[in-house]
């Protein structure tokens, strides 16, 4: 078997096949990738690569995107009730399901509570709106998009996403943009672990004191921005290497990210790359490479201030 990025916790049972693709940068003979799954902390499994879909419109681009990732093979989705497109996702997942026959079960839908439904109630208000947007029964998992200020209401919501658990609302419960110190105190006041904590991570922005505290409390990072939203793609050491595997900046970029154990959650509503994307993990970067890469580590930040904690 070809040597792959895909982290070594991935469930081998669990991995799905993609559909044989014509690759459109390389010339490698292997056509077939395949996308595996992590075992999160409570059991669940999660597909450890997934279509972001910030700033896709709640339109017919969105649902095509939807539909193209589908069709590639992605089995993952990553929205937010602030990216207000959750009914496009949610009719392109449903249409694509009852074409192809696939239960629900086989894909991984993910949303998020944004600050102003922050506390118990409002939480829950907040994940039936987004049930009812998508159209579904449950969710596979569902984020704390931000911490926001106020600990109180945070910790609030916190209980309600472990009670929507425990109901079967959500099968896996989460957090996003969250610092050191607001991992401890939920640790500290939590009666679940959190199973991800979904934060900006990429060559130019690694986070390693996060998440190495993610990592020992068996919290999952999802690396948001992962293609520092096309903004290093043409950074020399990035290209070097991309030309040394006869693939694209993103494809590095990506590949990189995976071999950590991270969950990678591109953004594309273009069929070419959302393909590509995908086509990112059947090779192996060398241990040099891989140090070229992380010495360009420093905390840089594509996404705005909002997102930055502190730690
Ligand atoms: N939790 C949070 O607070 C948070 C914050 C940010 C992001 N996220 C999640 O993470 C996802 C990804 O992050 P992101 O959207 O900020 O940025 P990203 O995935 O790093 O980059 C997206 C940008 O790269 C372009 N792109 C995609 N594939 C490409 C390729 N192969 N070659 C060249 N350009 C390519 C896209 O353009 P086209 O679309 O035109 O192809 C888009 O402009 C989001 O969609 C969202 O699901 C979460």
């Amino acid at each position: 078997m070809a040597p792959s990025a895909l982290t070594p916790e991935t469930s081998p049972e669990r991995k799905i096949s993609v559909k044989k693709v014509a690759p459109q940068t390389r010339s490698h003979s292997s056509s077939v990738s395949s996308v595996a799954s992590i075992r999160l902390n409570d059991g669940n499994s999660i597909p450890q690569v997934a279509l972001g879909v910030y700033k896709a419109p709640n339109g017919q681009e969105t649902e095509d995107a939807v539909t193209a990732a589908l069709d590639a093979g992605y089995r993952h989705i990553d929205s937010a009730a602030r990216y207000a497109n959750e009914e496009a996702c949610g009719r392109a997942i449903r249409r694509w399901l009852e074409k192809t026959g696939t239960p629900r079960e086989d894909v991984f839908i993910c949303s998020k509570l944004w600050d102003a439904d922050h506390g118990y109630e409002a939480t829950f208000n907040a994940l039936c709106a987004s049930l009812d947007k998508f159209g579904l029964d449950y969710l596979d998992l569902y984020l704390i998009h931000s911490p926001a200020e106020d600990e109180e209401k945070r910790l609030e919501s916190w209980r309600a996403l472990e009670t929507a658990q425990r109901l079967g609302k959500v099968k896996s419960i989460g957090v996003s943009n969250f610092g050191a110190a607001h991992i401890e105190s939920l640790l500290d006041n939590a009666t679940v672990v959190p199973a991800v904590n979904q934060v900006e991570v990429h060559p130019f922005c690694q986070r390693e004191a996060l998440v190495e505290l993610c990592n020992k409390n068996g919290i999952k990072i999802e690396a948001y921005s992962p293609l520092a939203r096309g903004n290093k793609l043409e950074d020399p050491t990035i290209g070097a290497i991309a030309k040394k595997y006869n693939r694209t900046p993103a494809q590095i970029l990506l590949n990189w990210n995976a071999a950590r154990g991270n969950v990678v959650l591109p953004k594309s509503l273009t069929a070419s790359r959302i393909q590509s994307n995908l086509e990112s993990f059947d090779f192996q970067l060398s241990p040099e490479d891989v140090a070229t890469i992380n010495a360009l580590g420093a905390e840089n930040y594509v996404t705005g201030s909002m997102h930055k904690s502190k730690d």
